[in-house]
């Protein structure tokens, strides 16, 4: 722990550190929570005998060769997101619209869990797809996003919660297309 930031050590201070392995764990977790993959891009390219930075989607970052950057958009992909997506704390984009995501795994977890030690994502982008839960209350710890594209997926709740604010570096929020209730801010 030595040589983490204090930045780093308050937001893993509960958390063991994480390197190249935690990362393809939680890609391979990614991995299982599909069930019908049509083109078999993940099913052929993502094997534990290559490293995770040469898989289709994946990007990692030239210092640290860590994964930074997730895209399976447009990939007929159906299935869960799984929280230990939550564990790719470089990661900075997530790209996962225009597939059949349903659900994030371990939905009672979602509300805490997936979101809260993603410290550096920037862009989040998930329309296109099939998922029904609220708003992940996680998200808002996410400091840097700076955009966050829910648009036609069927999620549900209500007022957006006013820890939106936290987010400072917000430039896009699209949520349109869902099935939230109530008043909604413009932005
Ligand atoms: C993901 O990949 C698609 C297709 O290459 C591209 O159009 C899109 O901009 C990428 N998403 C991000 C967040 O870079
Ligand atoms: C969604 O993905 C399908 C299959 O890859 C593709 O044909 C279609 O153009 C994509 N739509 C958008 C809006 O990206
Ligand atoms: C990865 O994520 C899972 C589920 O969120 C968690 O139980 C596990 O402890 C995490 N592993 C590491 C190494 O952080
Ligand atoms: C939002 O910011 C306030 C004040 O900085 C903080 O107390 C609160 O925990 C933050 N909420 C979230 C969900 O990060």
């Amino acid at each position: 722990m030595a040589v983490l930031s204090p930045h780093f050590v308050v937001s893993f201070s509960t958390k063991t550190t994480t390197n190249i392995d935690t990362d393809q764990s939680a890609l391979l977790a990614l991995k299982a929570c599909i069930v019908s993959d049509a083109q078999k891009i993940l099913k052929t390219d993502w094997s534990a005998a290559t490293s995770v930075c040469n898989w289709i989607g994946v990007t990692c970052g030239s210092r640290h060769q860590r994964v930074i950057a997730l895209n399976l958009s447009s990939m007929l992909l159906t299935g869960t997101i799984p929280s230990q997506i939550g564990n790719l704390s470089f990661l900075t984009s997530l790209d996962l619209m225009n597939n059949s995501f349903m659900a994030f795994c371990r939905i009672s977890e979602i509300r805490s869990d997936m979101f809260e030690h993603l410290p550096r994502l920037q862009v989040l982008s998930l329309s296109l797809n099939k998922l029904s839960s609220e708003i992940p209350m996680g998200l808002f710890k996410c400091k840097e996003l700076q955009v966050i594209n829910f648009e036609y997926n069927r999620m549900m709740g209500g007022i957006l919660p006013k820890e939106i604010g936290n987010l400072t570096m917000l430039r896009i929020l699209r949520l349109g297309g869902n099935m939230f209730e109530g008043n909604w801010m413009v932005f």
